[in-house]
């Protein structure tokens, strides 16, 4: 086969003054005890396809004001968190004061501490009561959805001022080409854990749509009009507030004939919502590695590539040309997810290296980015794969719940601090 050559490292460009520097959480992957949501069932019912429950995941749902102080104290400027919908509206129509109270209690550790707060409404998690009612193929969730943003908005908005109203909208496209999710509501009929979902809802397992695992084509639409009906709820709030929404933008580089799959997946996966984000005040981009095709669809890490422990290929030049593509669109770009999963913390540290010399080259070339934000600030509870990886710059103790600073957070703090002139 005939890869790519290997973009060489070079010296690093100047980042804007206002330029913002963070790390990022989502509620569920951190929170612990969000037993109202759809994924918390996804984890218990029988033929469930995640490893391991989430529990009490990193039990930041009460540790937030000494996690909040340890991303400052390394000298980030952001923290980048969601709200949890099912706590906030745990019954469809009724709204929690004590939720609310709690993420005020949040954004004002952020604002005490000196970190901006980008805050996103829904990370990959829906009220179970949505998921009985069709979730992500309902024609009623963009309304749902839209009025749960514009309540969080007027309790909440003159907290902040930056909003990512959905998480990666377009990542089952991604994961349906690597085959981890059904193509047609049909298929899923054959999967146990839709299977036992169903039948505890007391719905039909076609009818069975959560975010991150539907990726049939009525899903995407819906998923589209909720991004653009929550924008305006948001807006029609609190028009100050800059809104997006982020993408898991993937890197598609085509080797051997896979030119014309790549520009095909390309439009499926990236650029038909970049398209949806042209109205939006900036676009999220989330990218961790390239996706390599061939004619027949994804190719895997060609040997002797550098692999991390999870056996995927680090690749962190991808970045760049991530934010390239979207910037054609004519908005701004926040980074808001880039990241590496390994247990060796001294490939993260070059990870991050390479990664913010690219933002830094794209911005040298003209692009605006608002800021780079670094999945994740803790190791966390990675969805199906359970707690192994490990994507933090700060490290857990999984009894102990204790936090262990690991030298890419000092690393990331001083590229913060310095705004990026130590890596000259
Ligand atoms: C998601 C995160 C996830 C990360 C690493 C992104 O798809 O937004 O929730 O943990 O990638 O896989």
């Amino acid at each position: 086969m005939n890869f790519p050559e290997k973009p060489l490292s070079s010296s690093v460009p100047s980042f804007p003054a206002n330029f913002i520097w963070g790390a990022a959480t989502a509620s569920h992957q951190v929170e612990g005890g969000n037993y109202n949501n759809d994924v918390w069932l996804f984890e218990h019912v029988s033929g469930t396809q995640y490893v391991e429950p989430s529990v009490d995941a990193i039990d930041h749902y009460h540790r937030y004001r000494e996690d909040i102080k340890l991303l400052a104290d390394l000298g980030l400027g952001a923290y980048r968190f969601s709200l949890e919908w099912s706590r906030i509206e745990p019954e469809k129509g009724f709204f929690s004061k004590a939720a609310i109270e709690h993420y005020r209690r949040v954004l004002t550790a952020c604002h005490t501490c000196g970190l901006i707060p980008i805050v996103t409404y829904h990370h990959f998690t829906s009220p179970t009561w949505l998921l009985k009612e069709g979730g992500w193929e309902s024609e009623n969730t963009p309304q749902l959805f839209a009025r749960y943003c514009k309540y969080v908005t007027e309790e909440l908005g003159d907290l902040f001022d930056y909003a990512c109203t959905l998480n990666e909208a377009n990542l089952a496209v991604l994961l349906t080409e690597y085959g981890f999710v059904e193509k047609t509501a049909a298929q899923r009929a054959n999967n146990p854990m839709w299977q036992s979902v169903a039948k505890q809802l007391g719905i039909s397992v076609e009818q069975v749509a959560g975010f991150q695992l539907s990726g049939t084509e009525r899903a995407e639409q819906i998923k589209c009009e909720a991004h653009r009906a929550a924008f305006s709820a948001i807006k029609g709030v609190r028009p100050a507030i800059k809104v997006g929404w982020t993408l898991a933008n993937a890197d598609i580089q085509p080797v051997d004939g896979g030119e014309q799959y790549a520009t095909d997946l390309r439009q499926r996966n990236n650029l038909r919502y970049l398209e949806v984000s042209k109205e939006d005040d900036f676009v999220g981009i989330q990218t961790y590695n390239r996706v390599q095709v061939g004619a027949e669809g994804m190719v895997g890490p060609q040997p002797g590539a550098e692999l991390n422990q999870a056996g995927e290929e680090i690749w962190p030049w991808s970045i760049g040309n991530t934010i390239r593509e979207a910037a054609q669109y004519g908005i701004p770009v926040l980074v808001t997810e880039n990241g590496l999963n390994t247990h060796d913390d001294k490939q993260r540290v070059q990870f991050i290296k390479t990664a913010v010399s690219e933002v830094g080259k794209a911005i040298a070339d003209g692009v605006e980015v608002l800021g780079y934000i670094y999945w994740s600030a803790f190791d966390n509870f990675e969805w199906i794969f359970g707690y192994d990886p490990h994507f933090g710059i700060i490290g857990v103790d999984r009894n102990s719940q204790e936090r262990i600073i690991r030298p890419s957070a000092r690393y990331l703090g001083e590229i913060a601090r310095s705004n990026g002139a130590i890596l000259k």
